[in-house]
C-alpha cells in the first residue's frame, strides 16, 4: 500500500467514523457504530491486524494514528450519547411538563342549606339583642313538653300537637318550649335564652306541613319585664329577618304556658297588605307564637311570680325559610333536591 493511498484511506476511515457518530439519533444507531469502528470484529482493529503486512518502518506511525484515532472516537461516541440523552430528557421534560398557568377545573363547592343559612341568621340577631344559645333533648318526657308548661294531662290543648308517643311518658318533643322548664331548672333569674331545635307532630307531610320541622325557643326572665319589653322586642327581631319596611302586628292568641298570649304576624312581602295568593288573601303572614309567662309555669320551676317574670316566644325556622325566599313548598326544604339546594 503506498504511503499516500494509506494516508488518504486513514483520513477517509476517521471522516466516515465521524460522521456515522454523529448522524446517531439514539442510542442503539450509536451502538452500532461503536460496534462498526470500535468493536472487536471493527474498522479499527482489522487495521491493526492488518499492520504486519506494512514495511516495518511505517508500523509505529500507523499504530500511533490508529490509537489516536481510537481516543477520538470514543470521545466523539461519549459526547453523542451524552447529546442524545439530554435531548431525551429535554424531550420528556417538555411532554411532562404541567402548565400551571392553566386554569384548573373548580370542584364543586357546597352551599348552606337554606334552613342552616336562616338558623344562623336568626341566631345573629338573638345573640345580637343578648340572648344566649341553649339546646335541650328532642327526646323529652311529658312532664317537660307537657305538665310543667300548665298543659296537664286531659287538657285540650294537647290535641293542639298531635305527639309521637315512645311510651306513655317519654315522647317526642312537640315544641321547643321544655328547653324553657330546664333552663329554669338550672339557674336562677335573670334568664336570657334561644333555644333552636327539632320538633315532631304526626302530620301528614303536604306543602305547609311536615312530621319533623325546627322551632327557636326564646325566654326571658328578670324583675320588672313587661308585655311591651315583648313587644319591642320581637318587633325588632320581625323587622332584623324581614326588612325595616314591613309591617308587624301582634294578634291575641291562646298558650297554656303563657298569658296573656299573642300571635306575631309579617306583612306579606309580595301584595304588602293587599291581599294575594302567597298570604291566602289575608295581607298578612303569621310568624311566631308568644307571650308573657305563665305564673304556674314559674311556680314549676321554683321562680316567685310575685318577684319575676318574663315573655316566651317561638317561630318555625321553616316558615322564616319559606317566608324570607318566597318557597311555596315546605317539603322542597327536605328533599335533598339539588336543583333546588344549589339556588342557595
Ligand atoms: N310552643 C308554641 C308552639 O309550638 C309557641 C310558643 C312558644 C308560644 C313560647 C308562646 C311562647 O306553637
Amino acid at each position: 500500500m503506498a504511503r499516500q493511498s494509506l494516508q488518504e484511506e486513514m483520513t477517509a476511515l476517521r471522516e466516515r467514523a465521524l460522521a456515522a457518530i454523529q448522524a446517531a439519533g439514539d442510542a442503539k444507531s450509536l451502538e452500532e457504530a461503536r460496534v462498526e469502528f470500535l468493536g472487536k470484529k471493527g474498522v479499527l482493529t482489522q487495521l491493526l491486524r492488518g499492520m504486519g503486512e506494512l514495511p516495518p518502518e511505517e508500523r509505529p506511525a500507523v499504530g500511533k494514528w490508529v490509537n489516536a484515532l481510537r481516543d477520538e472516537l470514543a470521545e466523539a461516541l461519549e459526547a453523542r450519547r451524552r447529546q442524545l440523552e439530554q435531548a431525551a430528557l429535554a424531550a420528556r421534560l417538555a411532554e411532562e411538563a404541567v402548565d400551571v398557568t392553566l386554569p384548573g377545573k373548580r370542584p364543586a363547592r357546597g352551599s348552606l342549606h337554606p334552613l342552616t343559612r336562616v338558623l344562623r341568621e336568626m341566631l345573629d340577631v338573638f345573640t345580637g339583642l343578648g340572648f344566649e344559645v341553649v339546646e335541650g333533648p328532642e327526646v323529652e318526657t311529658d312532664y317537660y313538653n307537657f305538665e310543667a308548661l300548665n298543659i296537664p294531662r286531659h287538657h285540650p290543648a294537647r290535641d293542639m300537637q298531635d305527639t309521637f308517643y315512645i311510651t306513655e311518658n317519654i315522647l317526642l318533643r312537640t315544641q321547643t318550649s321544655p328547653v324553657q322548664i330546664r333552663t329554669m331548672e338550672s339557674r336562677r333569674p335573670p334568664v336570657k335564652i334561644v333555644a333552636p331545635g327539632k320538633v315532631y307532630r304526626v302530620d301528614e307531610a303536604d306543602a305547609t306541613h311536615s312530621p319533623m320541622f325546627h322551632q327557636i325557643e326564646g325566654l326571658l326572665i328578670d324583675k320588672g319585664v313587661t308585655m311591651a319589653d315583648l313587644k319591642g322586642t320581637l318587633t325588632a327581631v320581625a323587622h332584623a329577618l324581614f326588612g325595616e319596611d314591613r309591617g308587624v302586628r301582634f294578634r291575641p292568641s291562646y298558650f297554656p304556658f303563657t298569658e296573656p298570649s299573642a300571635e306575631v304576624d309579617i306583612e306579606c312581602g309580595i301584595c304588602r297588605g293587599q291581599g294575594c295568593r302567597f298570604c291566602g288573601g289575608e295581607g298578612w303572614l303569621e310568624i311566631l307564637g308568644c307571650g308573657m309567662v305563665h305564673p304556674n309555669v314559674l311556680r314549676m320551676v321554683n321562680y316567685d311570680p310575685e318577684e319575676v317574670g318574663g315573655f316566651a316566644f317561638g317561630m318555625g325556622i321553616e316558615r322564616v325559610a319559606l317566608l324570607k325566599y318566597g318557597i311555596e313548598d315546605i317539603r322542597l326544604l327536605f328533599e335533598s333536591d339539588m336543583r333546588f339546594l344549589q339556588q342557595f
